[in-house]
Formats: structure tokens, sequence, C-alpha cells
């Protein structure tokens, strides 16, 4: 067997021995079950503890100890229940940026609900021009690509739709804790756990497609942020004392993902209002927000169906659907 051979036999091995924890498992029943050799289902075994997964191997057995931390598309599809989104999952071990490549594989007529991750980014993105810290191992980095069938005006809120999935998933493990920065950060005591960048391609003035990426500080300690963030940002194993599984976490998310994505078309945010009201950290707050060149000075009051923020500006309403939001300190 050749080298990629035998990487597939050992996701296969994995899938088999992986459900019954702490079995013990000879060489010669995977062997005649997988329809392969005993050397080299002990070659697959290897693989696999090079990949990180814990196992007790000896010439003629198996345990199954503990999965790798990985973001590999066998451990995320491990735990995932959706129907479309992430069926298709692509992960990488670096690239630039998920974003980047999910567009090309977009343009190129790839199908709606593909999946791209990476363990880490070496030109991440973030909003506005910026970067986005993606180093290896403690993080998630996603990119989804969707074709929604909606005019294009109606896309402005899939940001607030993904943070609202992001909030949904992160509550589970930081339980009343978590608020959604209209219109794209999730919070955790102000600071910022998870940012959204939602591209969006259009074609005659239709929407072509639309790539929701999701930047995820899952398992870094506060001395990993560079000193540029460290006090900005958190992640959730900080908030919860807790490490945690990223791609146990990825496919809840992709989950979450789907749940509210599935009505959008229909009834916008129609459905996800309450709960969107309820982690903003934005609604009664006085606020700066700027568009573009603009600047304007408010109270936020309301967030509405299609996602867009209602300030009031000297008793007047004002309806944004984008831009940035800086929260004034009362005195
Ligand atoms: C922001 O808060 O400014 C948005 C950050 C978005 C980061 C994610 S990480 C996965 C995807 N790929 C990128 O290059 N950016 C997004």
């Amino acid at each position: 067997m050749n080298q990629v051979e035998l990487e597939q036999l050992a996701d296969q091995v994995l899938s088999y021995i992986r459900k019954k924890r702490k079995q013990i498992f000879a060489i010669s029943t995977l062997a005649k079950k997988l329809k392969s050799e005993s050397f080299d289902i002990y070659k697959a075994a290897k693989i696999l503890k090079s990949w990180g997964y814990g196992l007790k191997l000896s010439k003629s057995e198996i345990t199954f100890r503990h999965a790798a931390d990985t973001l590999s598309a066998t451990e995320i599809n491990f735990y995932l229940k959706t129907k479309i989104i992430g069926q298709n999952l692509i992960s990488f071990q670096s690239l630039k940026s998920t974003n980047d490549l999910a567009s090309q594989m977009a343009a190129g007529d790839a199908d709606e609900g593909i999946v791209v991750t990476s363990e880490k980014q070496t030109l991440g993105k973030g909003r506005f021009g910026r970067s986005w810290y993606s180093p290896e191992k403690v993080g998630a980095y996603i990119s989804i690509i969707i074709t929604p069938k909606i005019p294009l005006e109606k896309a402005p809120g899939l940001s607030i739709m993904t943070a609202l999935a992001a909030a949904e998933t992160f509550e589970k493990y930081c339980p009343g804790k978590v608020k959604i920065k209209w219109p794209n950060d999730i919070l955790i005591g102000n600071r910022k756990v998870a940012g959204v960048l939602t591209e969006l391609y259009t074609k005659n003035n239709k929407i072509d497609y639309v790539i929701v990426g999701i930047g995820i500080n899952i398992n870094q300690k506060q001395k990993d942020f560079p000193q540029t963030i460290r006090k900005l940002a958190t992640s959730l194993r900080q908030v919860s004392g807790k490490k945690i599984n990223r791609a146990k976490l990825t496919a809840e998310f992709l989950q979450h993902f789907e749940k509210e994505y599935k009505s959008y078309p229909k009834s916008q945010l129609g459905g996800s209002l309450k709960r969107i009201r309820a982690y903003s950290s934005l609604l009664g707050q006085t606020i700066i927000l700027k568009t573009g060149d603009k600047s304007l000075t408010g109270q936020a009051i309301d967030i509405n169906k299609t996602g867009a923020l209602i300030v009031e500006v000297d008793s007047e309403k004002v309806t944004v659907s984008g831009g940035e939001v800086t929260v004034v300190k009362r005195p």
C-alpha cells in the first residue's frame, strides 16, 4: 500500500475503533473486517498515532484511548449531524485564508454547504481590511459557501444570523455570558471571542454566492494573544476554565448555522429576533456608529428582521444595515 492508501486505511481503522473506547481490537480481526493485511493495519495505526490519536498499540492489538486535538474532516464529521452544511467538508493544515479558498471554489461552481476549515491561517482576514490572528491548534477558522435564493438587499442580515449561531454554540460552554455586538462580533466579558466576515459575490446585480467566514478563539490562554489584542480578546477556554474539543465545537456551530439558515430565505431573522435581542450588547447603549466616512451618535434601540440596527438620533429613528460601533461609556 502507498502512503495515501495507508492514510485512507487509517481513517477506516479510526471510524471502526473510536466508537468503542477502551475495547481491545485484535489486528487480525480488523484486517478481515477492512479487507486488508495485518501489517497494513499496524502501519495505519502508527499513522493515527502520528496524527495525535491516543492508541495502545502492540503487534497484535489496538485500543482507542483518546481522539487527536485536530480540526480534520474526519474528526468534525464524527460529531456532525447536519443535512447540508458541512456534508462536504475540506480541512487543511494551513491556508492563507479559508474565505479566499472557499471563494475560489465557489467561483468554479461549488455546491452550497461546502465548508473549508484550517488549523491555521497565514493571511486570515478580518473586516475593514484588518487581519485575523489565526494561530495553529487553538482556534477554528471556518468558511461556509452558501448560495441563498434571496434578493441582494436581504443579504446583510446573514452576518448577525451567523453571529447568533455562534452565540448559541458558545452558550453551552459559557452559559449566561455570551453577547453579540452588532453586526458580527461575539463577545464574552466585553472581549472578542469570535468574529464573522461575510463576503458577498454578485452577478448581474444578483447574489452569485456568499462566503460566511468565522474565526473562533477556543483554547488560547491570555498570554497566547499578541500584546496588541491581549486586552481585547478572550477564548472559550479562558472563560469556561476547560480545554474544549475544537472539532466538536465546529460541528455544533455548523449545526446551529444550518438551523438558522434554513428559515432565513423565507422569514429572514423573523424567528430569531427575540434571541438576537437578548444576546445584544448594544441595545439601550449610547453608541457611535461609523459607516463609510459617515458617523452618527445615538441610542441603539432595536434590531429588525433584516438585521439592521435602529438608532435613535435626536428623537429620530435611523435604520443602519452595517458599520462599526463604539459604545460611549457612561461617566
Ligand atoms: C472580524 O471580526 O473582523 C472578522 C474575522 C473573521 C475571521 C475569519 S477566520 C475564517 C475566515 N477566513 C478569513 O480569512 N477570515 C474569516
